[in-house]
């Protein structure tokens, strides 16, 4: 027969031998691998300043936040900004910049809150957007007289993105001698533009100077609001002078993007009594679907103020 010819030539050692060595290994190697992970997210953490989200601003900051704007980045746009549109169907990204416009007239202790410093730490945190979505709000659907001013002359950018002539503007303005009348734009009955002009590598001596200052205040007298955009506060080196030419800023932060330490230097510079709020930008992506939402009907607001 064929069991005949088999021979043992290994004695098998019994299962629960084996399993013994064995679940003590693995025991060791899920606790090591445990701790070594624990120890590279706490690393990472530590190295990660970004600030993420609203509930990290509130750790850190005293400073209200005004605003949260959702990233919109899906949206198509001819200019590359998303900007908002009177009937604008992205209902919750169009909502956050009513609702910011809220909190700044509601704010408490200023009634008279009308020359707003838009600035941020640092490059592309959204303080030109912000800008202009808060001038579109307040001028196309609520009908305020706004002048929105583009002090970055560095780089300036308002020009582009409403498509008008950038040869003349703030700049000129600084420099001219006496009370040199200014080159604005008409964008709309209620909306006015400032650019910036020729762009200045310079920019501030002339920001801060006694004549900016009184381009602020006469604007003051013939706008309801007046919006300064201004280039990133990490790269001037007497913000403080520029901040106090107005009502207050309003400092943007970008999610997952502006560390806390340059946010930090950003408040020191302003002077932390000059800032009115913040307003996070770019937080969690809405997705196409909400950002188009037809379920929320646009709502054309009633001028309040
Ligand atoms: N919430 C948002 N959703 C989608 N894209 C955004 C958002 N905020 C800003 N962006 C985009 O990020 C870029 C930088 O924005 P913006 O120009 O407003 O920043 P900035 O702070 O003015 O930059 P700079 O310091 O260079 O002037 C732009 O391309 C803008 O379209
Ligand atoms: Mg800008």
């Amino acid at each position: 027969m064929f069991v005949r010819f088999l021979k043992v030539t290994h004695k098998a050692t019994p299962a629960s031998l084996v399993a013994k060595g064995t679940i003590k290994q693995l025991l060791v190697g899920l606790i090591g691998g445990l701790l070594v992970g624990a120890l590279i997210i706490f690393v990472l953490n530590r190295s990660d300043d970004r600030l993420n989200s609203s509930t990290e601003i509130i750790e850190h900051f005293t400073e209200p936040i005004l605003g949260q704007i959702p990233d919109v980045s899906d949206a198509r746009s001819a200019t590359g900004l998303p900007l908002i549109q009177v009937e604008d169907e992205r209902f919750a990204y169009a909502e956050a910049f009513r609702s910011l416009r809220s909190s700044l007239i509601f704010m408490p202790n200023q009634a008279d809150l009308k020359t707003l410093l838009i600035t941020s730490a640092l490059p592309t945190d959204g303080k030109t957007l912000t800008a202009t979505n808060i001038a579109l709000t307040l001028s196309e659907s609520y009908r305020r007289r706004v002048l929105l001013i583009d002090a970055d002359l560095r780089r300036p950018a308002l020009h582009q993105i409403f498509r008008v002539p950038n040869a003349v503007g703030l700049n000129e303005g600084l420099k001219a001698k006496g009370d040199g009348r200014l080159s604005v734009l008409k964008i709309s009955d209620t909306l006015t533009l400032l650019p910036a002009g020729r762009p200045e590598p310079d920019p501030m001596s002339g920001l801060t100077s006694a004549r900016m200052a009184n381009i602020i205040e006469e604007a003051a007298t013939r706008f309801d609001w007046v919006l300064v955009d201004t280039p990133p506060i990490g790269l001037l080196a007497d913000a403080n002078l520029l901040s106090v030419m107005t009502d207050g800023a309003l400092l943007v932060i970008r999610a997952n993007q502006t560390p806390h330490a340059s946010v930090l230097k950003a408040v020191q510079a302003l002077g932390r009594e000059r800032i009115l709020g913040v307003v996070l930008n770019g937080t969690e992506s809405l997705g196409r679907e909400a950002e188009y939402s037809q379920y929320y009907a646009p709502v054309v607001p009633p001028a309040t103020r």
